[in-house]
């Protein structure tokens, strides 16, 4: 697909790797509708990639509630023309042992996550252009590998992994397309410190959020879309996991102690944020 002139929309284009995308197809010349929660970040992005300049715009929207995704469906309802494509890159992340997270937290990045992903294709579906619409998913490389640390968190990227996959089969007598993008540790918020010092202490190889941006530009160039998942060892990770889940069992059973001395930091982190009111 010839990136330049399609209608573009991107969740999660406040966001590390969401402004790289931004920035890599408006290189492209591609017309962006933004969306992001913080209406100063996203006017800030508006100005600097100068978005009017190819009929681009900006829309402030949680879409992790209805009122923010019916913001949404109204600005598609007043376009002239269907949108091309819709990456859904919008998410959050929760580092810690199951026991430590807190309940809410959980049911916050489930509902960020998961729930507002898929209520939102389906509401932008019909909005697709039946002839060339492209949906991409932004997952994880924890999509398809389980990580002591990020129970809920993998769960998250699972199910958004099979999501992508049952669409894909679902659209496939159509000319819309669905792939999943699955990126490995990325340099951007999304990270506490703790993720980062757990990255470095294990020797994790961390992209930057060019780099992802990078590849959903070659993806999305191409005649046909197809799951990608970045870095390398990290697909042969996940290929030996889908096949002898044991041995990464036993490989992450070796590297515990040093990941639970992370997940303390966090927790201890987190516990000093806590505010504890004097009766
Ligand atoms: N960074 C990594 O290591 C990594 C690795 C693999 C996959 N990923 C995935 O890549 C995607 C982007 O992550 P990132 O690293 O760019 O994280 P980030 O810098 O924290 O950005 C997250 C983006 O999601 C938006 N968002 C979160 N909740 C939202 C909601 N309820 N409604 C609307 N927007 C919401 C944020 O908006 P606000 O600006 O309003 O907060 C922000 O734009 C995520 O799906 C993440 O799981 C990241």
């Amino acid at each position: 697909m010839d990136l330049k002139g399609k209608t573009i929309l991107l969740t999660g284009a406040t966001g590390g790797i969401g402004e790289a995308i931004a920035r890599q197809l408006t290189e492209c010349g591609s017309r962006l509708i933004l969306v992001g929660r913080s209406d100063k970040n996203l006017k800030y992005m508006a100005r600097e990639l100068r978005l009017a300049r190819n009929n681009g715009f900006t829309l402030q929207a949680d879409i992790a509630t209805h009122a923010g995704r019916e913001t949404i469906r109204t600005a598609l309802i007043a376009l002239e023309n269907p949108i091309d494509v819709l990456i859904n890159c919008a998410g959050v992340s929760l580092f810690g042992f199951l026991e430590d997270n807190q309940p809410a937290d959980i049911e916050k990045m489930i509902n960020t996550n998961v729930t507002a992903t898929i209520l939102l294709t389906q509401q932008v579906l019909p909005f697709l252009n039946k002839d060339q619409g492209r949906i991409l998913i932004v997952g994880s490389s924890f999509g398809a590998l389980g990580f002591p640390g990020f129970a809920a968190y993998c769960a998250s990227k699972f199910a958004l992994r099979g999501f992508a996959e049952a669409l894909r089969r679902e659209l496939a007598d159509s000319k819309m397309q669905v792939a999943h993008i699955a990126p490995r540790a990325t340099n951007t918020r999304l990270n506490s410190d703790a993720v980062v010092e757990l990255n470095d202490a294990l020797g994790n190889n961390v992209d930057e959020p060019e780099d992802v941006a990078l590849a959903v530009e070659n993806l999305l160039s191409m005649r046909n879309i197809h799951d990608v998942n970045l870095g390398w060892p990290e697909r042969l990770f996940l290929r030996i996991n889908a096949v002898f889940p044991r041995l990464i069992d036993k490989a992450l059973r070796g590297k515990l102690p040093l990941i639970r001395s992370f997940v303390r930091k966090e927790r201890d982190v987190n516990t000093k944020h806590v505010t504890i009111n004097p009766v």
